[in-house]
């Protein structure tokens, strides 16, 4: 680790300061600080009192992030934890309610890039890909463990792979020989289980298969959906939160929230007076999900999944 450098592009960062418009003395949470390149921002923003929680389940990324932090002082306060357990680390913090919530999901290009970590095919290096190496199962352990009908099922879900239950079945076959235990091995199992000339050749015939145990490995979506409830019940009225997904499944679970959010009544047509009493809880502050420009995509190739959806608690 000491020679290794956490460097990461925050994503769309002139969009997430426009959606969360932070001011000074304001409260924040960033809820995947990872390098802290956005959390800074923010700091910056809200001088000279404003405080910022950042919680990260990467002990490796919080480490960064308060070397990052650290001439903010105590404005910034960090946190080891999933955002899905937001409500209960800011009570622990005596903080109630917060003006603005960010969620940049996803691992960040220094978890991708250093191999040992498990989250690439690039390199070789044990088949791990926890965000949290404290708890919870490895990739290895899956792959070695879960049903065929299982794995194809993940493959299929969190992937959309083509090939799932095919690539499942050639992992069961090796796996009754040796055990799985390296990116490497995993990888060329799925390229020589694909038929050939049907993945096109810019795209690793075995990221579907990284994504879909990356996603499997720390839960990602069910984190994604519990924390969007906590995450909006911290908000204060008025209050901004952004999201920034990367695939489609994320995108797909974060705008139906906020649909589901804006939608007023809901009683059956024809009723003479409306009994749900529902009304909307928040303003949509991206009508369409925002993308980052040309030029950032440029720099950072990684941005061009980027969509941020921000709201505005009513
Ligand atoms: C894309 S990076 C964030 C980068 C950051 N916005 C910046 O500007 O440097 C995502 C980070 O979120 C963390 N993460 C992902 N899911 C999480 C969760 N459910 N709870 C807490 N941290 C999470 C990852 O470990 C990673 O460090």
């Amino acid at each position: 680790m000491a020679d290794e450098i956490f460097q990461h592009y925050s994503v769309m960062p002139g969009e997430v300061l426009e959606c969360l418009h932070p001011q000074s003395g304001e409260v924040f949470l960033d809820g995947t600080v990872g390098g802290a390149g956005h959390a800074c921002l923010i700091l910056e923003a809200t001088a000279p009192d404003g405080v910022l929680v950042g919680l990260d389940r990467d002990r490796e990324a919080l480490e960064a992030a308060s070397r990052r932090l650290a001439p903010f002082g105590d404005r910034a306060v960090l946190r080891h934890g999933n955002f899905a357990d937001a409500d209960r680390i800011l009570a622990e913090l005596g903080i109630a309610a917060v003006d603005g919530i960010l969620l940049d999901l996803g691992v960040s290009s220094f978890q991708l890039d250093t191999a040992r970590r498990g989250f690439s095919f690039q390199s070789d290096a044990p088949l791990d890909m926890r965000m949290d190496t404290s708890a919870g199962l490895t990739a290895a352990d899956v792959v070695n463990s879960m049903s065929i009908d299982d794995l194809t099922r993940i493959f299929r879900e969190y992937g959309e792979e083509r090939y799932a239950r095919r690539i499942a079945r050639r992992i069961d076959q090796v796996r009754a020989e040796t055990p799985l235990l390296t990116t490497r091995e995993l990888a060329e199992l799925v390229r020589d289980a694909v038929p050939k000339g049907r993945v096109p050749s810019r795209i690793h015939p075995a990221t579907r298969v990284f994504q879909a145990l990356r996603i499997h490995v720390n839960a990602e979506l069910d984190s994604l959906r519990d924390g969007l409830q906590r995450a909006m019940a911290l908000l204060k009225p008025g209050g901004r939160m952004a999201v920034i997904s990367f695939h489609s499944l994320e995108d797909r679970i974060v705008k139906q929230f906020f649909r589901g959010k804006i939608q007023v009544c809901t009683c059956p047509p024809g009723l003479p007076v409306c009994v749900c009493n529902r009304t909307a809880e928040v303003e949509l502050l991206t009508r369409k999900g925002l993308r980052a420009g040309d030029a950032e995509v440029e720099a950072n190739p990684r941005a061009r999944s980027a969509v941020l959806r921000a709201i505005r608690r009513l």
